[in-house]
C-alpha cells in the first residue's frame, strides 16, 4: 500500500485522434500486446479533453464510486466499465490509483455519433493526466521524450491504438524488423510493444488532410475487441503478421522519403486486408455499407481519371478516411463536394488534418 495522499490533484489535456497506415489487428498473449507492428498519422481536428480530479479517499464518503464520469457535461455510467478496467490495469503500476477517486470530465470536438472511434483520443488524453498524476504523488519530474513514452505506455492499457496519438505526426507501435533499414539483416526485433514512438516524416507529411466520409454512425456490429479476438484462431492469422510488418518496413521507407504515391496504394491495400481478414474470420462479418464500396470506387476512378494523389483508408467499420496531400486539396475539396451531393443527406464529412499532437489543457 503506498502513503496515504495528502492532497487533490488536477490535470487536464487535449489528444488526438489517429489513422493507421499499416493496421494493428490482433494480439499477442500478455495485455494489449499487437501481434505485428502499426504506423499511423495523428490526426489535428478530432480530439478528446479530459480533466481529471483525482480526490484522496480519505475525503470522500466511503461509498463513493471510484470512478464518476461525465462527457459533455452530462454524466455517462455506461462509459464507466471500460475505465474502470482501464484503471485496475493502470493500477498495477501505479498503485497509489487505489488511493484516489476520481472525477473525469470529458468532451470530444466531433460528434460522439458521427461512427468514429473515440477510444484512441479519449485513452490517450487520460493517460497523460495519469502521468501527471504520477509526478505529482512520486515527486519525480519526467523529462518530456520519457513523460511522453510513459503516458504512451499507460494510453495503451485503455486502448491499444491509443499509444499512438502520443506523438505527430506519426507514430510507430510494436516490435519490428528494421523499418527502412530492411536490406540489412536485423535478427533481433526492435521497437517495442508496450508503447510507440515517433516515426522519422518528409515534410509533405505535416499537412495531410483526412477528410472523413461518414456512411453510418450506427454502433458497430461487432466490436474491436471481439474482431481482435477472433485473430487468434484466423486461418491467415500467421500471414497477415508477416504481411503488416512487410507493410510497415516499407510505409517507414516512404513516410521518410516522401512518396506519398507508394505509401497510398499501400494504404489502401491495408484498409482491405483488415476487412478481409474481418470477412474471413469465424464467424465471419462484414462491415463495409454499400456507400463505403460506392465511395471506393469513386475513389479510385477519380484518381486513374485525374492523377490526383487521394487515397483512402478505413477502420474497423464503413466511414472512409480519403487522405491527400495539401497540394491536392483544392481538387479534392470539389470531388467530396460532388460525391457527397450524390450520395445523400445521410452521408457526412469531418474534415481534418494531421496535427502537433496533444497539448495541456486549462484548469477551468
Ligand atoms: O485500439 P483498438 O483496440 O480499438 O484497435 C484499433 C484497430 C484499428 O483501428 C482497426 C487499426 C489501428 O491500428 O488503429
Amino acid at each position: 500500500m503506498s502513503e496515504a495522499p495528502k492532497s487533490s490533484f488536477e490535470s487536464c489535456w487535449w489528444a488526438p485522434s489517429n489513422i493507421a497506415l499499416v493496421k494493428y489487428w490482433g494480439k499477442k498473449k500478455g495485455y494489449q500486446l499487437p501481434a505485428n507492428p502499426s504506423v499511423s498519422l495523428t490526426l489535428s481536428k478530432a480530439k478528446t479533453r479530459v480533466h481529471l480530479k483525482a480526490i484522496p479517499k480519505g475525503e470522500v464518503a466511503s461509498e463513493r464510486d471510484w470512478i464518476d464520469l461525465t462527457f459533455a457535461g452530462k454524466k455517462m455510467p455506461g462509459f464507466v466499465p471500460k475505465i474502470e478496467k482501464f484503471f485496475t490495469h493502470a493500477s498495477h503500476e501505479m498503485p497509489f490509483l487505489k488511493d484516489y477517486v476520481f472525477d473525469l470530465d470529458s468532451e470530444n470536438t466531433f460528434p460522439h455519433s458521427a461512427g468514429i472511434a473515440s477510444s484512441a483520443s479519449s485513452m490517450a488524453a487520460m493517460g497523460l493526466c495519469l502521468v501527471d498524476l504520477e509526478q505529482k504523488v512520486t515527486g519525480k519530474t519526467l523529462e518530456e521524450r520519457e513523460f511522453s513514452q510513459r503516458a504512451s505506455y499507460i494510453a495503451r492499457m485503455g486502448s491499444g491504438s491509443a499509444c499512438r496519438s502520443l506523438y505527430a505526426p506519426a507514430a510507430s507501435w510494436g516490435e519490428n524488423f528494421g523499418g527502412a533499414n530492411k536490406d540489412k539483416s536485423i535478427d533481433k526485433p526492435q521497437g517495442s510493444d508496450l508503447y510507440a514512438e515517433p516515426v522519422e516524416c518528409h515534410e509533405l507529411y505535416k499537412d495531410v488532410h483526412d477528410s472523413i466520409l461518414i456512411v453510418s454512425s450506427a454502433e458497430k456490429k461487432v466490436s474491436s475487441r471481439a474482431g481482435h479476438g477472433l485473430m487468434e484462431e484466423h486461418f491467415y492469422g500467421r500471414a497477415r503478421y508477416e504481411h503488416a510488418q512487410y507493410n510497415w518496413n516499407y510505409a517507414l521507407e516512404w513516410l521518410k522519403d516522401g512518396s506519398w504515391d507508394h505509401l497510398g496504394n499501400l494504404v489502401e491495400e491495408e484498409a482491405l486486408t483488415l476487412h478481409a481478414m474481418m470477412m474471413s474470420s469465424r464467424p465471419g462479418y462484414l462491415l463495409m455499407e454499400p456507400k463505403t464500396i460506392e465511395v471506393i470506387n469513386r475513389v479510385r476512378e477519380f484518381r486513374y481519371e485525374t492523377g490526383t494523389a487521394v487515397y483512402f483508408t478505413l477502420d474497423a467499420g464503413p466511414n472512409l478516411h480519403l487522405l491527400y496531400p495539401h497540394s491536392e486539396r483544392e481538387q479534392v475539396k470539389s470531388f467530396i463536394d460532388s460525391t457527397l451531393r450524390d450520395l445523400g443527406e445521410s452521408v457526412s464529412l469531418l474534415d481534418d488534418v494531421v496535427g502537433t499532437g496533444p497539448i495541456k489543457g486549462e484548469l477551468a
